[in-house]
Parts: C-alpha cells; sequence; structure tokens
C-alpha cells in the first residue's frame, strides 16, 4: 500500500536517508529497527510530509499514487497516521472537542458531543483511560506515557490505513507496553491496517508480532527478515547482522 522507492532525503543541506526502498503491505506489520541515528524518525517524517525535510530524489506512492506534492494535513486525510517520538503539548485545547473535531473530519461525520462519548469511552477502555481525562488540556501537564496514551486514543479515533509508531514503547512500563500494543492490535485487527512501527526493542514486537522486520543503517534499508530478525538482533547486537 505504501511504497518508497530510492527515497533520498536531506534537512539542512545534509543528506539523512540515502535511497531507501521499501514497501509496506496492506494489512501487514513491519518494525523498523536500527541504531542511533540511522534515519528512522527521517523517514517516518518524510512520509508525514514534515516540513523540515527535502526530498532530493526518489518516491513515495501510497495506493500507487505519488504523495509527495501533499501536504501533512492532506497525508492525514488519506490515512497515514505518525504517533511522534516527542509529543508536544497544546495548551488550550480541550482533548473531547479535539478529538471530535478529528473524528468529524476524518469520517465526514457531524456527530454530537453525547454520540461522540459514546464512542471514545469504548476506545478508553481499550486503553484503560479514565473518563476525567477528558476535561484536561492536550498532553498539557501529562506524563510521558500518558502522553503515548493520548497518541494512541487519536488513532483509534482517526482510523487511520496506516499507522506509523515512531519508537511508541520507549519510556512506558511494562504495563503500558500491553495496553498500547493491544490497542494497535485491535486496530490492525478491526481495520487491517498496515503498521510501520519503529523500535529499539523486541519487548513490544512479542505483542505486535511483526510480518517483516527491517534493519536500517547509514540512511538505508540494510537488511530484511521475519520476525526472528529482532531476537537476533537482541542476541547479537547490530554489527553481527548489518
Ligand atoms: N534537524 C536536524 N538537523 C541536522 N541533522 C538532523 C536533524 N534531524 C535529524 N538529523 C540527523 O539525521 C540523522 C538521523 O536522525 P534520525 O532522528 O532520523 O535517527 P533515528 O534512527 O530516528 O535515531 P534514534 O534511534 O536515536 O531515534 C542523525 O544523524 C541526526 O543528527
Ligand atoms: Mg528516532
Amino acid at each position: 500500500m505504501l511504497a518508497i522507492k530510492n527515497l533520498h532525503s536531506s534537512i539542512g543541506g545534509s543528506e539523512i536517508l540515502k535511497g531507501v526502498n521499501l514497501d509496506v503491505l496492506e494489512g501487514k506489520v513491519h518494525a523498523l529497527m536500527g541504531q542511533n541515528g540511522s534515519g528512522k524518525s527521517t523517514l517516518a517524517q518524510t512520509i508525514m510530509g514534515h516540513p523540515s525535510f527535502e526530498v532530493t530524489a526518489g518516491d513515495i506512492e501510497l495506493n500507487g499514487t505519488s504523495i509527495l506534492d501533499m501536504e501533512p494535513t492532506e497525508r492525514a486525510r488519506a490515512g497515514i497516521f505518525l504517533s511522534f517520538q516527542y509529543p508536544s503539548e497544546v495548551g488550550g485545547v480541550n482533548i473531547a472537542s479535539y478529538l471530535r473535531l478529528i473524528y468529524n473530519k476524518s469520517h465526514d461525520a457531524h456527530l454530537s458531543p453525547v454520540k461522540f462519548r459514546e464512542i471514545l469511552k469504548e476506545k478508553m477502555e481499550i486503553l484503560r483511560m479514565k473518563e476525567d481525562f477528558l476535561s484536561r488540556y492536550l498532553n498539557d501537564g501529562f506524563s510521558g506515557g500518558e502522553k503515548k496514551r493520548m497518541e494512541m486514543l487519536q488513532m483509534l479515533v482517526l482510523e487511520p490505513k496506516l499507522v506509523i509508531l515512531d519508537e511508541v514503547d520507549s519510556g512506558l512500563d511494562i504495563d503500558a507496553v500491553k495496553i498500547v500494543s493491544a490497542a494497535v492490535q485491535h486496530l490492525h485487527e478491526a481495520t487491517r491496517a498496515s503498521i510501520l512501527i519503529i523500535t529499539h526493542y523486541s519487548r513490544i514486537l512479542k505483542y505486535i508480532e511483526p510480518d517483516f522486520v527491517h534493519i536500517m543503517k547509514d540512511g538505508l534499508i540494510a537488511k530484511t527478515g521475519g520476525a526472528e530478525l529482532a531476537n537476533e538482533l537482541e542476541e547479537k547486537g547490530y554489527a553481527h547482522i548489518a
């Protein structure tokens, strides 16, 4: 569904992605691993269309159509969701109103606050979130783990076709990793969404089993394998693998 072809991407004149080729298949789970600074977040940001990154060569196609000319909001509307490695705080934005807004936009719906609460309640149960969360402002004073859950709640509300998770598991306690994984798994099973999960640890991949594992090195996909590759990596380290 997402075809990345010979993608070159630069920031501030320095080339970070040096010809990435990657096919994210419909309804499949792909894990993306690799050492610090290898370009994983750059790839995620470039897919989403972050304005700081300049694509100098190659293409990104969603279901056969190039998305390079699309704004980030258009890419989101086309069904791509990126959960950030470092979510930002948005002061003064009420969570319940915000979520209803993005739900109505993404679903072409006009749900009332009462009707939307019913939908939201079910999704919050998956994430074991308490209802008093809804009266707070977006990410304002949230703990690291709460921010990540908030991101996952947005994901469940938007029901994207392609989910990119950038280190969603870092900084989470063991129970939270399970809960976040369950949310991703729920979406994956309910809608057959494709998942691209960037992680350093095979732990989360025990709960969301990948069909493919890709290892990035110096701005390139250096190796692709099955779920066993993540375990091999944990045992032997990067030097041995790539
Ligand atoms: N704004 C920027 N200005 C200059 N260099 C940048 C910028 N953003 C990223 N880079 C560089 O691009 C390279 C890749 O960074 P990126 O964040 O994509 O790595 P990563 O694989 O996600 O690493 P990590 O595992 O630590 O999250 C790094 O060398 C980084 O310093
Ligand atoms: Mg990163």
